[in-house]
């Protein structure tokens, strides 16, 4: 389902490495308003760390984050909770 209204989540070149290890590199979506979004891919592809740097559980090692607008890059769960994102 497309969606056609504003931006609700944006990611922009978000990386995440543990140690040597490159989890994300460099990865971009959007997500708007009424759209129905998924993330796909083989065990080890990155797909939870992606889950868990949007929502603030690990910080990026690069890049950034945006909610309705808003950066939320490396804000707390429960900061970025409070803002209508889990
Ligand atoms: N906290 C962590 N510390 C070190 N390495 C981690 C950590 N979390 C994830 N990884 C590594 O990052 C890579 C991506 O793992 P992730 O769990 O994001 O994949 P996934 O796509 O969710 O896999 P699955 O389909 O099995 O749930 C894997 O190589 C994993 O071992
Ligand atoms: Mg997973």
């Amino acid at each position: 389902m497309n969606g056609n209204g504003r931006a609700v989540l944006q990611v922009e070149q978000v990386s995440r490495h543990f140690g040597a290890l490159a989890a994300l590199t460099h990865v971009d979506l959007e997500v708007r308003e009424g759209e129905v979004f998924s993330v796909i891919g083989p065990n080890g592809a990155g797909k939870s760390t992606l889950f868990n740097v949007i929502t603030g559980l690990y910080p990026p090692t690069g890049g950034r984050v945006r909610f309705r607008g808003d950066e939320i890059t490396g804000r707390s769960p429960a900061a970025v909770n409070r803002k209508g994102l889990a």
